[in-house]
């Protein structure tokens, strides 16, 4: 059974390079674990007075999603040193209803890529913090910061293999702790 893991991308923009890492995890976790992306163009703009049931269909499917999954990889650009307005919007509406938000007790890797040379570790602090505020268990190490990512596609493609070479030994992290919580090892 292969591991079930979500993407979440928090830039929209068509040739993103943080979704180009994601693309390229893909590829390279196949088909030992299914990463699917999940597109965060659909949510609305939080309002509690939408969080309701139903939840608006979007939020409904990114919540169906993160339940459906053994493991999360969440990566962000860094927009004026924090993580981007629509990354944030999404994990809000993921962190409810309060008290039973699929994010808490589920396994996220973090990453961040950025053309600065600081790869977007600010940005990266905000996403850990706020999967803190829901519980989530947070695979803190290696620290994937991505610096210089516009040098490291060519074409839109993650071509760098120093940095999936990277990036791949935290997915390890995290396949390890959805093993520890599903005790896979004992069942392998
Ligand atoms: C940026 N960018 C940026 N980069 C960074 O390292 N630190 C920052 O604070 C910011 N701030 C910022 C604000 C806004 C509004 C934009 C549009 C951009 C640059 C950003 O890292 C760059 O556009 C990345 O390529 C965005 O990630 P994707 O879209 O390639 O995944």
């Amino acid at each position: 059974q292969p591991y079930r893991l979500l993407g979440l991308c928090g830039s929209l923009r068509r040739a993103s390079g943080n979704r180009a890492v994601l693309l390229a995890l893909r590829a390279a976790l196949a088909p030992r674990a299914e990463l699917t992306i999940f597109p965060l163009d659909e949510i609305p703009p939080y309002n509690e007075d939408d969080d309701v049931a139903p939840p608006p269909p979007a939020v409904a499917a990114l919540r169906q999603a993160l339940a459906d999954s053994d493991g999360a990889i969440i990566a962000s650009p860094e927009y004026n040193h924090g993580m981007s307005g629509v990354l944030k919007n999404a994990l809000d509406w993921a962190s409810r209803p309060y008290g039973q938000s699929h994010l808490t007790g589920l396994p996220v890797l973090t990453l961040t890529a950025s053309p600065a040379f600081t790869g977007g570790v600010r940005a990266q602090q905000q996403v850990n913090e706020t999967l803190a505020a829901v519980q989530a268990r947070i695979v803190r190490r290696p620290q994937l910061v991505i610096g210089g990512i516009h040098e490291k596609l060519g074409e839109g493609v993650l071509t760098d293999a120093a940095t999936l070479r990277f990036v791949l030994a935290g997915v390890e992290d995290l396949l390890a702790e959805v093993d520890h919580l599903q005790h896979r090892h004992a069942l392998a």
